[in-house]
């Protein structure tokens, strides 16, 4: 056992909705991290928390009529169920409304206050006069002041990128009640961040941070420090300051201090010391991984209140890009905005963990999930190349050995070559390298393969005299495959777990001068992975599209453009492409709700040569009576696709900005069912 003690973190994702593709980059690059950790035998702790406080949290609990309370316990439940599906394991999840929270909160605000950090002084802020509540900057919309493009929000405008104060937005509104905010004086507390100006120019610059973010820390150093304000007036759902009554803790003040009351509570339930963790001079470790929007917070503020209320700072942020999928932005309307539990309707988790660490690096560069390249990547290296290895010889040994493996290793160079690669392995898991670290165990399970290839066990297996050299044969293979599997623990926890049961072994440990596995019985081979099905991934993303809020819609499977918008949404086909599209005139035999979709409509068409469902995203703009009877186009030649509410087995045709604004293409009278349209 090693004396390292590691307290590892990811940003707290707030309590107001869903984990989405983008923040599972960061879970499942951290929990990785901590499970490569542990595999090396260090005390690693990995803790986390939903971030609950703050005005949108509490507006959406009041528009939906509950207590913020019971909005954050339901979508805490929610959160949890998504990370442990994809075999996130924090070994303590917490909340930040909680009572370690409220305590620590206080803590760290009264040190820091009494060690004359801390000020306040009367501001002027927009209020909105209806809702009495002082309004945050991105609930103020109005005209921009520079260019008049309407509906602009907060500060900045989207259409020409002037900056302004709030207040000179013309025209404006409360975004919470749309009445005309007026201006309001209140007392605010402010943490004198400028008092670590020196702390922080050498804090930001001794090795916690990435090259490039240490670069970005100099240069807002350079522009000086602001003051920053910690406090919000009531209503405000968060922790009321201890000396200030009717004031709270800004939701940024407290949500840091969410990781210690996490650890807290960890503490509590394992006997834990919390104060050898958080005490100035810890020998233990401390690791923030965060995406790069929080930044700032994390490399700046955080270790300020940190040292300013006498407590350890960190060992290091460990900042990540976002994600892009298939190349741009993720969008509601391309579908692309994908949910976790959209993900785990239709696909296997450890695709996508593998796939991230493929493509993972210590940088803050983007990452860009592209779904053909995420099918390849896992068909071809997963399936093709690691679990092929056990499929390929498990069988052999099964039946011609009775489930035991060989009682010598035919290959100790071969094996000792697997078993000598930790240490490479190692050091891009340690340095969060993954996809450095995912191209060398390929290339080990490319050896494997190319071993198998050269001995050919499969001709073996039907020459005279050849046992002794395919049993050997494949208790090498399975061996390097068994190494293969320890190396790719950290990232594929179930495939590793399932593997180790058909091998009939513990839970491996990260290999480090391990003999080879001889003379041992094995299990039953149960496959381990199957390849990732194109169809999925389509279902997917029509699901996302489902998820969307009424806007524009053409059918359940495709999006129209937005109301206010024409620009093309796809890029250019060849005539051949659109060839490729049997188009028929069809007749709605039947039309029905669906129970719980706010959008679509079943419809039973007859296409003249068959009957079909499709489900159709019409219903803002049609009713089921409306629709029975019609003739109708239909793309007829569309592969059955799994949707939420059941399969699609081809796609309406419409058109329209949305909403009641959605015309179905009919066919002129005279037209029979399965026409086909040219
Ligand atoms: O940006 C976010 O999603 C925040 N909820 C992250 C908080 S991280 C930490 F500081 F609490
Ligand atoms: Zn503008």
């Amino acid at each position: 056992m090693s004396d390292r003690k590691i307290l590892v973190t990811s940003a707290l994702p707030y309590a107001n909705g869903p984990i989405h593709l983008g923040h599972l980059v960061e879970y499942i690059q951290t929990d990785i991290w901590v499970r490569f950790q542990k595999m090396r035998g260090h005390q690693c702790f990995y803790v986390c928390a939903d971030d609950t406080h703050g005005t949108p949290i509490m507006l959406r609990a009041d528009r939906e009529g509950i207590t913020p309370e019971q909005l954050i316990a339901d979508v805490e439940q929610q959160h949890r169920a998504d990370f442990d599906a994809f075999g996130v394991a924090f070994d303590h999840y917490h909340s930040t409304h909680s009572a370690e929270n409220q305590a620590l909160s206080a803590m760290v605000y009264t040190r820091l206050r009494d060690a004359g950090h801390i000020s306040s002084r009367s501001i002027t802020q927009a209020y909105d006069p209806v809702k009495n509540m002082f309004l945050p900057d991105r609930f103020i919309k109005g005209e921009c002041p520079k260019c008049g493009a309407a509906d602009q929000y907060g500060d900045n405008c989207e259409a020409c990128g002037a900056t302004y104060s709030p207040m000179e937005l013309k025209n404006a509104v409360s975004a919470v009640s749309g009445e005309k905010p007026i201006e309001k004086d209140s007392v605010h507390y402010f943490f004198n961040l400028a008092h670590f100006a020196e702390m922080l120019g050498e804090w930001t610059k001794a090795g916690h941070l990435q090259p490039e973010v240490s670069n970005k820390m100099a240069e807002w150093l350079e522009n000086g420090l602001q003051e920053w304000d910690i406090s919000r007036d009531a209503p405000y759902f968060g922790f009321e300051i201890p000396d200030a009554p009717g004031k709270f803790f800004y939701v940024w003040m407290d949500a840091p201090i969410g990781y210690m009351a996490s650890f807290k509570a960890l503490c509590e339930k394992s006997g834990l010391s919390f104060d050898e963790f958080w005490q100035t001079d810890s020998k233990t470790e401390l690791y923030h991984f965060i995406g790069k929007d929080i930044i700032y917070f994390h490399a700046l503020f955080w270790p300020a209140m940190l040292s300013g209320a006498q407590l350890r700072t960190p060992d290091a942020i460990f900042a990540h890009g976002f994600l892009t999928v298939n190349g741009e932005k993720m969008s509601k309307s391309r579908g692309t905005f994908i949910k976790a539990r959209t993900y785990l309707d239709h696909l296997n988790p450890e695709y996508l963990r593998y796939y991230f660490a493929a493509k993972l690096n210590a940088g803050v560069d983007d990452l860009d999930l592209n779904f053909d390249d995420f099918s390849q990547r896992v068909n071809s290296d997963l399936v093709g190349k690691v679990v092929n290895i056990a499929s390929r010889c498990s069988g052999f040994i099964h039946k011609r050995f009775d489930g035991k493996l060989a009682s010598i290793n035919a290959e100790p160079a071969l094996f000792e070559q697997f078993v000598t690669a930790e240490s490479v392995i190692a050091d891009l898991y340690e340095s969060r390298e993954y996809g450095k670290a995912m191209r060398e165990i390929m290339a080990l399970a490319d050896k494997a393969n190319q071993y198998i290839d050269d001995k050919k066990p499969w001709l073996m297996a039907k020459e005279e005299g050849q046992d002794q050299a395919l049993h050997e044969v494949c208790t090498v293979a399975l061996n390097l495959f068994r190494l293969l599997v320890a190396y790719l623990r950290p990232v594929l926890p179930e495939l590793a777990q399932n593997a180790e049961a058909f091998l009939n072994i513990p839970a491996q440990v990260w290999p480090h001068q391990v003999p080879a596995l001889l003379d041992h019985t094995i299990n039953a081979f149960i496959p381990l992975m199957t390849r990732v099905e194109a169809d999925k991934i389509a279902a997917i993303i029509d699901a996302s599209k489902e998820n969307l809020e009424p806007t524009a819609s053409v059918t359940a499977t495709t999006q129209a453009p937005s109301a206010v918008s024409y620009e093309p949404v796809a890029e250019a086909i060849e005539i051949d492409d659109f060839v490729k599209i049997d188009l028929r005139v069809a007749r709605v035999i039947k039309a029905q709700n669906v129970e719980g979709a706010e959008k679509l409509l079943q419809l039973t068409v007859d296409l003249g040569f068959a009957t079909r469902n499709i489900f159709a995203g019409i219903k803002s703009a049609y009713s089921a009576e409306q629709l029975e009877n019609r003739l109708i186009v239909v793309v007829a030649n569309l592969k059955p696709r799994k949707m939420r509410f059941g399969v699609s087995e081809g796609m309406a045709l419409a058109a329209g900005p949305g909403g009641q604004d959605i015309w179905l293409l009919s066919p002129d009278s005279g037209a029979q069912p399965g026409m086909r349209i040219k």
